[in-house]
C-alpha cells in the first residue's frame, strides 16, 4: 500500500489553483487504496506570516477547506505540523546529512537573494523541514503543483544521503504532479498565486466569484480564434467539468456561463465550508485526533532513525 502525503502553508485564503493543483489530486489519491497524511504546514508559513491573528485565521481556513472539499478524517490523518514535534527533531538530524550547496540551489532561496530580500535561516533551511515532513511518514508519493517539484527532489536527495551513511532507513519519495493542472494561470495570465494578487478564492461568495471571473484578462481576439482555446476561461471550463462550450459568442457571455458552471460546482463545498467555519470546536477535535495518530507513526520512524544514528 502506497503512502501519500501533502501539506499546504497557511499563508492566505485558498484559491482555485490550490484546489485543482493540490487539494483535489490529493483527495483523489486518498480515495484510492493508500495511506494518506494531509497537514497544515504552519511552521513553514512563518517565513511570511508574522501576525498571530492572521496565522490563526489562515490555519482555520485551510483546515475547513480540506474538510469541505471531502477529506474523510476516518481515512486520512489531518493534522497541524506544529502539533507533531517529532518533525522538528527529524529536521535537526537531517540537517547534518544535507549539503549546504543543495540549499544554495533551492529556487525560493535563490529568488529571495535575487530580489535583495533579507534572508533568514528559516527560509534557507525550509527544504530540510519539508524533507522531515515527508520522510517521517515513509511517504511514497507527494501530490503537489509543479512549483514544489524541486522541494520533493531535495527531500529524496536527503533520504538517499541519510541511507548512504546509515543504511536503508528512510523511504525515498517521489512528486506526483498532474500535467493538466501543473501550472494553473491566474486572472492576469501568469501563474495563479496568492503572491501575485491574481487569484479566484475557492469559497468566494457568488457575487465576488462573478466579479473575479469578469476580471479575467481577455484581449481583442475572439473566443473562436485558434489561440484563445488555451485561455484560462477554457481551462476553467475544463477543470469544472463542462464539455461542449459554445465559442461563437462574446467573452462577456462566456464569462457569465463560466460563473454559473463554477458556482454550481463549488456551491455544495462552500455550504459545508461555511458550516465548518462556524463550528470550529468540532474541527479542533478532528485536528487533535489527527495529531495523536500522526505522532504514533512519527514515533516509529524517529525511533528507527535514532537507532540508526546511535543515540
Ligand atoms: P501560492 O502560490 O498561492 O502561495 P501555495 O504555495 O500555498 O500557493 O501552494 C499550495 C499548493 O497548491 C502547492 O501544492 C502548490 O503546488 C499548489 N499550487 C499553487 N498555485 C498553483 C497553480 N497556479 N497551479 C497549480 N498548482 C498550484
Ligand atoms: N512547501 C509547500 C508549499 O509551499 C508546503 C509544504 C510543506 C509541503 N511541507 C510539505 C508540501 C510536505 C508537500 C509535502 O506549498
Amino acid at each position: 500500500m502506497k503512502t501519500i502525503l501533502t501539506g499546504i502553508k497557511p499563508t492566505g485564503t485558498p484559491h482555485i489553483a490550490n484546489y485543482f493543483g493540490a487539494i483535489k489530486p490529493a483527495l483523489d489519491g486518498a480515495a484510492a487504496d493508500s495511506r494518506s497524511f494531509f497537514f497544515i504546514a504552519d511552521y513553514h508559513a512563518l517565513t511570511t506570516v508574522r501576525n498571530r491573528g492572521e496565522m490563526a485565521r489562515n490555519i482555520k481556513e485551510i483546515v475547513c477547506t480540506w474538510l469541505a472539499c471531502g477529506l474523510d478524517p476516518k481515512k486520512t490523518v489531518l493534522y497541524r505540523q506544529s502539533d507533531v514535534p517529532e518533525i522538528f527533531e527529524l529536521a535537526t538530524i537531517l540537517g547534518n546529512v544535507t549539503a549546504k550547496g543543495l540549499m544554495d540551489r533551492a529556487h525560493a532561496y535563490k529568488a529571495a537573494v535575487q530580489a535583495g530580500e533579507n534572508v533568514n535561516i528559516g527560509l534557507y533551511t525550509y527544504p530540510v523541514l519539508m524533507a522531515a515532513d515527508i520522510l517521517l511518514f515513509d511517504t511514497n508519493l507527494v501530490p503537489v503543483g509543479q512549483d514544489q517539484k524541486q522541494h520533493i527532489e531535495i527531500a529524496a536527495d536527503i533520504a538517499n544521503s541519510f541511507n548512504a551513511v546509515y543504511g536503508k532507513t528512510l523511504t525515498v519519495p517521489e512528486p506526483q504532479i498532474r500535467k493538466e493542472v501543473a501550472i494553473i494561470p491566474g486572472l492576469d495570465g501568469q501563474k495563479m498565486s496568492k503572491s501575485y494578487n491574481n487569484v479566484i478564492p475557492l469559497f468566494a461568495p457568488p457575487d465576488e466569484l462573478l466579479k473575479c471571473i469578469k476580471r479575467i484578462t481577455t484581449d481583442s481576439s475572439a473566443p473562436t480564434d485558434p489561440k484563445p482555446a488555451d485561455h484560462l476561461i477554457f481551462k476553467l471550463f475544463e477543470l469544472f467539468g463542462k464539455k461542449g462550450v459554445k465559442t461563437d459568442v462574446g467573452w462577456g457571455q462566456l464569462k457569465q456561463e463560466l460563473f454559473e458552471t463554477a458556482d454550481a460546482y463549488i456551491k455544495p463545498m462552500r455550504a459545508r465550508y461555511e458550516k465548518l467555519m462556524s463550528n470550529y470546536g468540532e474541527v479542533e477535535k478532528i485536528l487533535q485526533d489527527g495529531a495523536t495518530k500522526a505522532r504514533k507513526v512519527a514515533r516509529t520512524t524517529l525511533d528507527k532513525v535514532r537507532k540508526a544514528i546511535g543515540v
